[in-house]
């Protein structure tokens, strides 16, 4: 089975494909051509993931997700939320990113954080949301070299090193994305 996921970032897409069985391959919109930049117009993770699924669906009529994800910081009130890509500015740069996130925390003593992830799946014309979260608290420095984003400053809960350094075989048991995609493969399998 094929399944498209309407994602440009090929660390989201390589992080789902170690996710699912092999006899599920995921592609990435990369692999039908679409360069298309799709604004995430949306107030909430909810409502951008549906605005990519539904536009994707429309425009090559193909059953196919979409996620919307970020980092939830609880002393900032949730940010930067629907904004972690381009926290530090819409040049989406992670170093300005994390920066603004260890500037708006000084003077805060309670470093936790989550990180969240919303699917929305077209599948036989039906629709679906899936979600999955992992609780976890923000370092002062940057650690590790593997993953993305601000994975370099993400403790999950119970580990004492960040999701850079724990690397692809924990993050996919515990992380976000890992969640969200146990119940997407429950219906995928129906
Ligand atoms: P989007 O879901 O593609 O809009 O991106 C959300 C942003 O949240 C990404 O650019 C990252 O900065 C951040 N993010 C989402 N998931 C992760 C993750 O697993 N690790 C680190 N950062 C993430």
């Amino acid at each position: 089975m094929k399944l498209l996921f309407a994602t440009q970032n090929k660390h989201k897409a390589k992080e789902l494909d170690l996710l699912v069985p092999d006899a599920i391959s995921i592609l990435s919109l990369n692999d039908i051509g679409c360069t298309a930049e799709i604004a995430e117009t949306g107030n909430s993770f909810e409502e951008n993931a549906k605005i990519k699924a539904d536009w994707v669906r429309k425009k090559y009529g193909l059953d196919c997700f979409a996620d919307d994800s970020g980092l939830e910081i609880e002393a900032l009130g949730g940010a930067p939320g629907i904004y972690s890509a381009r926290y530090g500015g819409p040049e989406r740069d992670m170093e300005k990113n994390i920066q603004k996130v260890w500037d708006k925390l000084q003077g805060h003593s309670n470093t936790r954080a989550w990180f969240r992830t919303v699917f929305y799946l077209h599948l036989e014309g039906k629709e679906y949301v899936f979600r999955g979260r992992v609780e976890g608290s923000i370092v002062f420095e940057k650690r590790g070299e593997n993953g993305f984003g601000y994975d370099p400053i993400f403790v999950p809960k119970g580990y004492r090193e960040t999701f850079a350094e724990l690397g692809d075989t924990i993050k996919n048991k515990i992380g976000h994305r890992a969640l969200a995609t146990q119940s997407l493969l429950k219906v995928l399998s129906r």
